[in-house]
């Protein structure tokens, strides 16, 4: 594995870090953690050298950091860095965050949270955060010794990040960044200006949930026609390491292949291992992916719940599926017959609440209709 110095104490961490907002569940959407596959593999990354895992109170349903609790039990908390956020949709007042951060330690079965950050922060969440005086609690926090360092999460626009950058003497941030999407959210500037003010810059969805590793998607033939005999992940992972300003990229790695596969990836890239071939390559790939016309959606999550029940990630992976036109039927097939008749796009009433949650800030009132007229065969 290959490490770098983060923070003020210039702790040794991997470059590559453990996403755990997508472990291996028991089933599709909401549900429990697999608990035992989920066990194996986070044991499975520290072994192999990760010891940055990134968590939230509100990943798996608000299971994940209990979950990780334990799983870390047995000498593993030990040898990593835990991450986890002060997330808006659990706490409603300066008491709600104060008794968080107690809640967090009890869950994660520690008596320090390495990295803390405000999680998914916006112009609103920004807002509440200085009302009830957040950064007073964590900077309070960490002088009792409950938190090392603080950072935040952000998937808002260069201008309102970099105000947010400027806004407090942060040790770090995260944000999204892969090859797709470097001209929105904070944007290559954005990266390039937290790490001039010297915060280490943490990578989420550098796969875009997992989209760019796909191999039928017309990216995968500029990959695939280039010389280099890297897979699609490879190529993005590759791409983001290029960037000597990227302190950790977090993956939500769920099987041991991937997490191999990363590992392997992340000890061979590095700042300036891409030649201008490779880049212009990835400069292909990236026309071809937009050309593509999919929706946007990482699988993130946020979105829901859906108030009518819609399972909205779900329409957008078979809406996005049917797109590519490779099987006609397949969408219509998914659509009508493998999807509960609740989760359906045709139950959405636009009432818009999905859309204020939405980091990639998708039209997903207008979508709901036309991915039921589309796929639905009562149309
Ligand atoms: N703070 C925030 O607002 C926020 C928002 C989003 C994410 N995050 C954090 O950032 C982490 C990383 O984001 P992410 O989970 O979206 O990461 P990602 O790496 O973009 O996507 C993860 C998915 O990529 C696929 N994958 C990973 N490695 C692969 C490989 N080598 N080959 C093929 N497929 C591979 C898997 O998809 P399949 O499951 O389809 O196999 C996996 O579920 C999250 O887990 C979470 O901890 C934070």
């Amino acid at each position: 594995m290959r490490y770098k110095p983060f923070g003020k104490n210039k702790e040794k961490i991997s470059v590559l870090g453990m996403g755990c907002m997508r472990l291996p569940t028991m089933s599709t959407g909401l549900s429990p953690i697999d608990e035992k596959r989920a066990t194996t593999l986070i044991r499975q990354a520290i072994d192999m050298g990760i010891n940055y895992l990134d968590t939230a109170p509100v990943y798996h349903n608000e299971t994940c950091e209990s979950f990780l609790g334990r799983a870390l039990r047995g000498g593993y908390r030990e040898r990593t860095m835990l991450a986890t956020k002060m997330s808006r949709k659990v706490v409603n007042s300066r008491e709600d965050c104060r008794e968080l951060i107690s809640l967090q330690l009890n869950r994660l079965c520690t008596d320090q949270i390495d990295m803390y950050l405000l999680h998914n922060v916006t112009k609103d969440i920004w807002s509440f955060f200085e009302k009830v005086g957040v950064l007073d609690i964590i900077e309070n926090a960490r002088e009792r010794g409950e938190i090392k360092y603080i950072g935040f999460s952000s998937h808002e626009e260069n201008d309102f990040f970099t105000k947010l950058v400027d806004s407090h003497d942060w040790d770090f941030c995260q944000i999204q960044f892969n090859y797709v999407d470097q001209d929105i959210q904070a944007k290559k500037e954005g990266l390039e200006y937290a790490a001039s003010k010297g915060l280490d810059v943490v990578i989420m969805e550098p796969l875009k949930g997992g989209i760019l590793a796909r191999r039928d998607l017309p990216f995968a033939d500029v990959f695939q026609a280039s010389k280099r005999n890297w897979s699609p992940a490879e190529w993005s992972l590759r791409w983001i390491w290029n960037h000597p300003e990227v302190s950790v990229v977090l993956s939500g790695m769920n099987s041991l292949d991937q997490l191999q596969e990363n590992c392997r990836v992340a000890e061979d890239s590095g700042p300036g291992t891409l030649s201008a071939d490779d880049l212009e390559t990835v400069e292909q790939a990236r026309k071809a992916f937009k050309s593509s016309n999919q929706v946007p959606c990482s699988s993130c999550g946020y979105c829901l719940p859906c108030p009518q029940g819609v399972n909205i990630p779900r329409m957008f992976t078979i809406y996005n599926n049917h797109l590519l036109g490779n099987d006609s039927d397949w969408g219509v097939t998914m659509y009508n017959f493998s999807t509960a008749k609740s989760e359906l796009a045709s139950n959405c009433i636009s009432c818009g609440k999905c859309e204020e949650k939405c980091p990639q800030k998708i039209p997903i009132s207008k979508l709901m209709p036309e991915i039921s007229r589309t796929l639905s065969v009562s149309h």
